[in-house]
């Protein structure tokens, strides 16, 4: 029996990196996922990997239309809508407060932050008629603090709004028993943490308590756990996954 059978789930950003740790995991333990990128490409063919839990739907998060196709997809193929994870981010320009341009904070904030909010605004219909559901949104640990050459004031400013929805989602929609956390990870061997520091996550992880980098996998175990109903008393919170950083 899977942690998550009866599922169905959203994903978005789930052609690499942490989504697509979160589509397999997801699918492993009994979900059925509708992968969402605007990777087209390395999305069908992780879909087509994954057999007939997993369809791939081509998504921008910034295009509301876009986003109801996925839900009617959704529906259409599984039922309603269960679980959303809001992961396509973007780092965009890493540049000093005084340097970024406004087009430069405009695209980074339309992705991390208006992405996730419709979202939101499309996918609880859906969850409502289900009986509930558990919404998670990847914020980070720029967030929650700011760091010495964080990627940019409009990364930091997007993740720490999504914070900011998720409680007051979890407030909103409690009633309805629909659940909203976030998941604030650290330094994650992905394709974007590479682009912030380096192959090694530069200076780092040596002021890191378990001083290495984190894996997709250790993600996808915190997502699991909040997309499961073993996760039934939890919402309007945000956790941390980032081997000690943020303790020091
Ligand atoms: N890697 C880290 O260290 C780290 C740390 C904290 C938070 N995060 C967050 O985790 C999430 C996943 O990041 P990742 O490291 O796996 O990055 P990644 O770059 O490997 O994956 C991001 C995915 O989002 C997709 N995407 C980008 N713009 C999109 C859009 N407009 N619409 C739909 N999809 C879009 C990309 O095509 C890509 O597949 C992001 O929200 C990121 O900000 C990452």
């Amino acid at each position: 029996m899977g942690r998550l059978d009866g599922k169905i789930a959203i994903i978005t950003g789930a052609s690499q990196g942490m989504g697509e740790a979160f589509a397999r995991r997801f699918v492993h333990e009994g979900a059925r996922v509708v992968l969402t990128d605007v990777n087209e490409a390395a999305g069908v063919a992780l879909a087509d990997a994954l057999g007939d839990a997993a369809v791939f739907v081509r998504h921008d998060v910034r295009n509301v239309d876009d986003w109801r196709a996925v839900v009617d997809r959704a529906t259409r193929d599984f039922g309603a809508v269960t679980v959303l994870v809001n992961n396509a981010g973007v780092l965009g320009e890493i540049a000093s407060a005084i340097e970024l341009s406004q087009a430069d904070y405009q695209t980074v904030c339309d992705v991390n932050q208006l992405g996730v909010f419709l979202g939101i605004q499309t996918v609880v219909p859906s969850m409502i008629e289900a009986g509930g559901g558990s919404i998670i949104n990847i914020s980070s640990i720029s967030g929650i603090v700011a760091i010495y050459g964080s990627p940019s004031i409009a990364y930091v400013a997007s993740k720490f709004a999504v914070r900011g929805m998720t409680k007051q989602v979890a407030v909103e929609f409690g009633p309805q028993k629909i659940r909203c956390n976030s998941i604030c990870p650290g330094y994650i061997k992905t394709s974007m943490m590479v682009a912030a520091t380096d192959e090694e996550g530069g200076e780092a992880t040596t002021m890191m308590p378990l001083a290495r980098l984190g894996t997709s996998d250790e993600v996808a175990g915190l997502a699991l756990f909040l997309a499961s109903d073993e996760s039934a008393f939890i919402t309007g919170a945000d956790h941390v996954v980032d081997g000690g950083l943020t303790a020091v």
